[in-house]
């Protein structure tokens, strides 16, 4: 677990053209180690491009990344990846689909240590299956399975043990429950609280579930306009209901009430 600090992130896509767009806006934010922070705001409001901003997908026009102590601002996006886990809503990214289960998480588990990939042993094969049981879905038996033919849950839950098996100082989730089913949701949601807490994990989490974001982790962030509108913890959080947070959300300016019904319907889906 490691401290991220965010300073004055600033990013303006196709810059100096009429089409310019400010998604990050002079954005800051202190993580401390283990906070788990849930991230909610309204589409477009800049949560994947601050993402992208610490994975190192493009140049910032400005601002400072810290992660672990390490100033990461410069780093290549490769390099990063050593040290950030990350998921997306689209199951098949981030896996190898033509690789069976059993050597995505190989490749996830040496990637990086010095160890090579070949190298994989018993022990640590046995290992693998030990983790897989702890999903209960059956994958410790299909350990050979190409990644590629499992269900987009299973996939996903999957993807959720290679992002965190090299421990990360940072686990990244973009809305990685959103394409499944409510129940199967539910499942890789606990599964995400139960990986993060066992591994002490700094965690940022995407997702329109305002129920989700009030119960999971200890701290929520509400993004508008490239900007952090609301962040809450502690006592303020445990007293904060999904309505209350609805009501938040019209404060600020510029918001649509038809997203308020669309997150409201989610959340009650669960
Ligand atoms: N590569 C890009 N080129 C140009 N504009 C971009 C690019 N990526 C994001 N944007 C713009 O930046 C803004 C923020 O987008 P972003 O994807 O971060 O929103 P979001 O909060 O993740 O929304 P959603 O909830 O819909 O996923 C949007 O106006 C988007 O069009
Ligand atoms: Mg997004």
């Amino acid at each position: 677990m490691s401290e991220l600090i965010l300073t004055g992130l600033k990013k303006t896509f196709e810059k100096g053209t009429p089409n310019a767009k400010l998604a990050l806006d002079d954005l800051s934010l202190k993580a401390a180690p283990g906070d788990f922070i849930t991230v909610l705001g309204s589409n477009g409001a800049g949560k994947s491009t601050l993402f992208n901003a610490i994975l190192g997908k493009f140049r910032l026009d400005r601002g400072k990344i810290i992660l672990g102590g390490t100033d990461i601002t410069r780093q290549k996006d490769y390099q990063r990846a050593l040290n950030i886990g990350c998921l997306f809503q689209d199951p098949m990214r981030g896996t190898a689909p033509h690789m069976t289960i059993e050597e995505n998480l190989a490749l996830a588990y040496t990637r990086k240590a010095s160890r090579s990939f070949f190298a994989v042993n018993r022990r640590d094969s046995a290992y693998f299956r030990e983790l897989l049981s702890s999903l209960k879905l059956g994958l410790e038996d299909r350990m050979g399975t190409q990644m590629g033919l499992l269900s987009g849950g299973q996939r996903q839950a999957a993807a959720l043990l290679m992002a965190t098996i090299a421990e990360p100082r940072l686990l990244l989730l973009d809305e990685h429950t959103a394409a499944l089913d409510p129940g199967t949701a539910e499942k890789v949601l606990a599964l995400t609280r139960q990986l993060v807490e066992k591994k002490h994990l700094t965690c940022l989490m995407i997702t329109h579930n305002m129920q989700a974001a009030l119960q999971m982790g200890n701290r929520t962030i509400v993004m508008d306009r490239g900007k952090i509108a609301l962040d809450i913890s502690g006592e303020a959080r445990q007293k904060l209901s999904v309505a209350d947070l609805l009501q938040r959300f019209h404060a600020m300016s510029g918001h649509d009430l038809d997203d308020d019904r669309i997150l409201l319907s989610q959340s009650k889906q669960g």
